[in-house]
């Protein structure tokens, strides 16, 4: 099955600002053409290959094991860093759908605060030939949103705490892992099953960018390719006030946590919050700093994830 026969979101050029935000309002996600040029797109590729080729087969739930992972996208690529993360589009979006503007009273003052998205995970994901399918999912599962129904209210701007933009490193297909997306699935209720009859294929050339609410049901695409390599860059967003008031992981010393027994360690934050939320390079981070793992085997943090588990 092509993607013809399935649902899909809309393709805007970027310059049409309005009609792309007007698009998430009411699908959830939308294909930004020419988001980027090929240019910054094979800079990229270039920056993020000797970590994809070094990196090893994933052992776990998460990801199929044909997948490759380059983390640390804002150190290792100059263009992701300095053109993408700061592209005034995506500043624009992210004012709209993931900053977030409260008052109240201190006394008898009124005090409005702006609290920006930062960045969730700066991560570039290789699909391999034969990789399967992810399951459907939110990616704002991570932070816990509830959601309502919306099917007949219509989209409340504000509900998402998280928003992604993904970049293609090469044409992706329905052959090749293109990724897969429920339009209006944004809208649904947090009990709301997802199907894949209900996805489309969001097949995007080199340069265009799917961008989504983290309340959108997608799945990363499976690869039924023989050679194609299909690499996603990914610039995920979040509201900026979800994480710790103290930074601890700036003002302790890796022995100072070393030293703590592991209640304190997970107390602290050292530890993953299930499913997904603080790993280092996909690992629990109190066992990064002990240095207790093997870089040969990557897996899920979370048992929780694996099928038939819903914890
Ligand atoms: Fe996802």
């Amino acid at each position: 099955m092509g993607s013809i026969e399935r649902p899909s979101l809309q393709r805007i050029e970027r310059t049409e600002v309005d009609k792309i935000i007007q698009a998430i309002i009411q699908d959830g996600g939308v294909i930004i053409k020419n988001f980027a040029s090929r240019e910054a797109v094979e800079r990229v590729n270039a920056d993020t290959r000797p970590y994809l080729d070094n990196d090893k087969p994933w052992k776990g739930d998460l990801f199929p094991p044909e997948t490759r992972r380059c983390t640390r996208l804002t150190a290792r690529s100059k263009t992701y860093r300095d053109e993408w993360l700061v592209d005034p589009l995506v500043d624009r979006i992210l004012s709209v759908f993931v900053d977030k503007t409260t008052h109240n009273y201190y006394g008898e003052t009124k005090h409005v605060y702006t609290s920006h998205a930062i960045v969730d995970t700066a991560v570039t994901l290789e699909i391999g030939p034969g990789g399967k399918a992810q399951r459907l999912h939110r990616d704002d599962k991570n932070h816990h949103v509830t959601h309502l129904d919306q099917t007949e209210t219509g989209y409340q701007v504000g509900s998402d705490v998280s928003l992604a933009f993904l970049v293609p490193g090469i044409d992706t297909t329905y052959e090749n892992g293109a990724t897969l997306a429920i339009p209006g699935s944004h809208l649904w209720d947090s009990d709301r099953v997802p199907k894949v009859e209900e996805a489309g294929y969001a097949e995007m050339n080199v340069g265009d960018s799917l961008c989504f609410l983290g309340g959108l049901y997608h799945a990363g695409g499976h690869n039924l390719t023989q050679n194609q390599k299909r690499p996603m860059h990914g610039l995920f967003f979040c509201r900026g006030y979800l994480r710790t008031e103290e930074n601890a992981y700036l003002a302790y010393s890796t022995e100072e946590v070393l030293s703590w027994t592991y209640k304190v360690q997970a107390r602290m934050g050292y530890t993953v919050s299930s499913p997904n939320i603080g790993f280092v390079d996909f690992m629990q981070p109190y066992k990064y700093l002990a240095g207790d793992y093997d870089p040969d085997k990557p897996g899920d943090v979370d048992e929780s994830q694996e099928p038939g588990k819903t914890s």
